[in-house]
C-alpha cells in the first residue's frame, strides 16, 4: 500500500495508473476503521478498481467540538486493517492540505435531501460533508466511489452532489455491516459501555419491528410507537419512514412501495443512527 499526505504526489501517482487504463475507486473515511469500512474497500477491489482510501477527520462536519475531539484516532491500527483488506493507496492529509484557506465551508441547499432528518438535527453537517467530499473528489478524481448505507442520507446527498456538479463518478451504496448482535458497526460504538451496547440494540430491534408491520399499520402510528419504545432507555431524535431519494417523510405507503426506515437516538453522549430498506 502506498501512503500519501500531499496532493501533488498523490495526483502524479494516480495519473500513471489512469494512463495505464486502471480505473480509480475511492473510499473516503474518517478512520477508526472497522469491518463496515473494510467492506467498502473489498467491494472496490472485487470490482477491479485501484482502491484509494482517505482518512481525514473532517472538522467542519462536526456539530460540537467535543464530538470532534472525542472522535477515535487509531492510525497505526487503521493502516494494519487497510493492508489486510488489500487497499492500494491511503491518502492521509493534514487539515491545512484539505483546507488551505482555513476551515471555510460553503452553503449547499439541495432541497429536502439536505434539509430533513440529519440536516435538521445537525445544522451545517451536510455543508461540511459536501465541502470535503467535493474537495476529495477533485483531488482523487475517481471513476467509482463507495459509500455505506449506514449513512443512508449521506449517500443520497452525495448522489445529488454528483448530479449537480456533474462529477463523472459512479456511486456504489454498500450494505450495512453489523455486529453479531445486530448493532450497526460505527466508529462511535467504541465509546459505548457494555450496558449501553445492549440498550443500543433497541434501535435495530425497533426498525425490524416496524419493517414487519409497515404495510399493515398506519405509518404515523408505527413511528409514534417506535419513538415510545426507543424512549425507554435511549433519547430518540427521529424515527421516520421516508422516500429513498428525497428522504421526505411519508405518511402512507402504497402496496409494495419502496421506502427506507431511519432512526437517530442518543445513547448516553453517543449519537447513533441506523436504517433499514423496505421493498415490497
Ligand atoms: P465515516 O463515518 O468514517 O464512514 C466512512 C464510510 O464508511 C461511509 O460511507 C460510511 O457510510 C461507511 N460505513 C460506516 N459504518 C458502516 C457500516 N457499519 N457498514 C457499511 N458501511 C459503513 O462517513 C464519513 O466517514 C464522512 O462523512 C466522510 C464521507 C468520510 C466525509 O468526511
Amino acid at each position: 500500500m502506498f501512503l500519501f499526505k500531499d496532493i501533488p504526489t498523490l495526483q502524479s501517482f494516480l495519473q500513471i495508473y489512469r494512463q495505464n487504463g486502471r480505473s480509480i475507486g475511492f473510499i473516503p473515511t474518517m478512520g477508526a476503521l472497522h469491518q463496515g469500512h473494510l467492506s467498502l474497500i473489498r467491494a472496490c477491489k472485487e470490482q477491479g478498481h485501484l482502491a484509494v482510501c482517505s482518512i481525514f477527520i473532517n472538522p467542519t462536519q462536526f456539530n460540537q467540538e467535543s464530538d470532534f475531539n472525542a472522535y477515535p484516532r487509531h492510525t497505526p491500527a487503521d493502516i494494519e486493517l487497510l493492508l489486510q483488506a488489500g487497499c492500494d493507496v491511503l491518502f492521509h492529509p493534514e487539515a491545512n492540505t484539505m483546507y488551505p484557506e482555513g476551515l471555510q465551508v460553503n452553503d449547499y441547499d439541495f432541497g429536502p435531501v439536505t434539509q430533513t432528518l440529519e440536516g435538521m438535527h445537525r445544522p451545517g453537517h451536510f455543508n461540511g460533508v459536501i465541502t470535503i467530499v467535493k474537495r476529495l473528489f477533485e483531488v482523487v478524481q475517481p471513476s467509482h466511489a463507495y459509500f455505506g448505507q449506514k449513512d443512508f442520507q449521506q449517500c443520497a446527498v452525495i448522489a445529488e452532489m454528483i448530479r449537480r456538479f456533474g462529477f463523472s463518478v459512479e456511486l456504489h451504496r454498500q450494505p450495512i455491516v453489523r455486529e453479531k448482535s445486530g448493532l450497526a458497526m460505527s466508529s462511535r460504538n467504541s465509546r459505548l459501555n457494555s450496558e449501553q451496547k445492549q440498550q443500543a440494540l433497541e434501535i435495530i430491534q425497533t426498525l425490524t419491528w416496524v419493517k414487519a408491520y409497515i404495510y399493515k399499520i398506519p405509518l404515523d402510528q408505527l413511528c409514534e410507537e417506535a419513538m415510545y419504545r426507543l424512549g425507554k432507555n435511549l433519547k430518540p431524535e427521529y424515527f421516520v419512514i421516508a422516500d429513498l431519494q428525497t428522504l421526505e417523510p411519508k405518511s402512507r405507503l402504497a402496496a409494495k412501495e419502496d421506502a427506507v426506515i431511519l432512526a437517530a437516538a442518543w445513547c448516553g453522549d453517543v449519537r447513533l443512527i441506523d436504517n433499514l430498506l423496505v421493498s415490497g
